[in-house]
Order: structure tokens, then sequence, then C-alpha cells
């Protein structure tokens, strides 16, 4: 029996992302052309963190396809209570078609994944968001019409779940990836490496450093996230003034390329890592990416499936 699961970004290769990429992008423009979970099948969707986007794009996804969404608040189940995360896995392995779960640390997805006998999804954990990352993907693809070749700067909190993803997902696409986050939050250096490794193969590359305006210098896209991520709200006093001068704003997306895309996974805080004017501003595409939840899910969905059984 062969079971796909998406717990990070290189899980899909380079070829394989650019398929589920493109079956998204098929499923954006006529929306009910697939239904896999038809009958209908069950999805478990488990939530550890709070969430609005994921949440809604898993359950309207699902039900697009054919299937039953399931949500379940983790806090009202017996996984909340402390039941082994694989124990969890063979009793839904036996009553759904898959589990979309957002967690704590990758090693608790990875223990779900490693007893469970249907396709496991990363809906976020503390190290990367790699469902996030598709739907960026897509909404770069669809506003530059390519990914191989471009430019791509992430300012903020490097050492968080987005900044991961976009160094995997960005140069496992062939993309430039440049992070620029202070010292004490830099990139997971294993995953650094990771990064570097791919982005070898398919053309890209991958650098880091502390400055925010040498990052976004004639870039294609820039991106950030919350400087606080779930999880870490004790620290949010020591981190404000650390990461004010990677605040996107407009000076710093006036040294983009002039026709620069800003992305952010939302929820953003205006006034904190992206000023009011450039997340509302002609230059950003949020909404889109926001809307690309759902239909880039939808395609790792049916993409999973079809490869699991
Ligand atoms: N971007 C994102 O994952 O949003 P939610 O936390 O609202 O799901
Ligand atoms: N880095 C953020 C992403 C939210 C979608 C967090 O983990 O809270």
């Amino acid at each position: 029996m062969t079971v796909r699961h998406f717990l990070k970004d290189d899980d899909l290769s380079p070829d394989e992302l650019i398929e589920v990429l493109d079956l998204a992008d098929r499923l954006k423009a006529d929306r009910f052309a697939r239904k896999p979970l038809e009958g209908p099948q069950t999805v478990a969707v488990l939530f550890d963190k709070s969430s609005t986007r994921t949440r809604v794009s898993f359950s309207v996804g699902i039900a697009d396809l054919g299937g039953y969404p399931l949500v379940i608040e983790s806090g009202s189940s017996q996984l909340g209570r402390g039941e082994p995360i694989e124990d969890t896995a063979r009793v839904f392995s036996r009553q759904v078609a898959a589990i979309v779960w957002r967690t704590g640390n990758q090693s608790r997805i990875e223990a779900m994944a490693s007893a469970a006998t249907v396709p496991v999804v990363n809906a976020l954990t503390d190290q990367y968001h790699p469902c996030q990352l598709l739907a960026d993907l897509q909404t770069i693809r669809e506003h530059k019409g390519r990914l191989a070749g471009l430019t791509l700067a992430y300012l903020g909190d490097g050492a968080n779940n987005m900044s991961h993803s976009y160094l995997l997902a960005g140069a496992n696409a062939g993309m430039h990836v440049r992070v620029a986050a202070p010292e004490a939050f830099q990139p997971d250096p294993a995953i650094l490496e990771q990064a570097w490794a791919l982005a070898s193969d398919t053309g890209g590359s991958v650098t880091v450093t502390t400055d925010p305006a040498e990052a976004v210098a004639g870039v294609d896209v820039i991106t950030t996230d919350t400087w606080v991520s779930m999880g870490q709200e004790g620290e949010k006093s020591d981190r404000a003034g650390v990461f004010t001068p990677y605040c996107v704003d407009d000076a710093l997306l006036g040294k983009a390329a002039s026709d620069a895309i800003v992305l952010h996974c939302l929820p953003a805080y205006r006034g904190k890592e992206i000023s009011a004017s450039v997340l509302d501003g002609p230059q950003s595409v949020v909404w889109d990416e926001a809307e690309n939840r759902l239909h880039a899910q939808k395609a790792l969905l049916v993409w999973l499936l079809e490869r699991s059984g």
C-alpha cells in the first residue's frame, strides 16, 4: 500500500509541485470539475491552534470535492487529553479518507503520518506552513506568469514556519529566495541547508541577510508574516523593537521592481510587519492569495488521494 503525505514543502518534487499547481489552476477555472470524495467520504481536519483561512478553505474545498469535512478542535478530543498521536492516526485511518492537522512541533505530524494509512496533510506546524506556500506559488504564477527565475524577499521572523516554507518551496520552484531577519531570528540552519541543496538542483538560490533594504532590492515579490506567531504571545513585547526595521512599508516597497507584488499569508497586523498603505495598496495580492488556499488545497487533496491506496 502506498500513501503520500504532505508534511513539508519538499514532500513534492519540483515536477510534482507543478502538477499540483496546474491542477489548482484548472480547479479555479472549473470549481466543481473533480469529485473524488463523492459518497461522501470524510476528511478529518484537526486544529490544535486557531485558524480562519485554513478552516474555511479546507472545509469548503472538501465539500466542493463531494466530501464531508469533519472539523475537530483537539481540545475537545482525547488527543487534547494525551491520547497517543499514533493511536489517533489508527482510529482515523479506519474511517476517513485523509487527515489534515494544524499542530505545534513538526514531530507531532510526523508521528501522525507514521501510523496513518491515509494521506496526512500539514495545515501549519511551528516549523512549516506548506499548504500556504502552494497558494502563494499559485498566486505568484498567476500574476507573474512563471516561478523559476523570479526573486522573492521574505522579511521578518526568519525562524518561523512561513520563512522555512518560503525557503523550501521557493527553492523547489527554482526561485531566488532572500530572507531578511534580525540576527537572533535567522532560519534554522538545517532547513537552510536543505533549501540550498534543492536550489542547486532547480537553478534557484537562497540568501540570508539582516539588511531588509538589501533583500528587497529589485525583487519581483515581497512577503512577510506576523512577528509573533501562535504560541509566542509571551514574547510579544521583546520582539516589537528588534523587528521594526523589517516593516514592509512604502519606502521598502519602492526599492523592489516597479511591478513587484506583495504577499502576506494573513492575519496581518497593519503598522507592525506591514504598513496599511502597502497591504491595502495596488501591489498587494493578498486577497487572491487567501482565495487560492481553496484551489491549491483541493488540488493537493485530489493529487494525494490519486496516489494513495
Ligand atoms: N494563513 C493562514 O493559515 O490563516 P489562518 O491562521 O487563519 O488559517
Ligand atoms: N507564522 C504564523 C502564521 C499564521 C498563518 C503563525 O504560526 O502564527
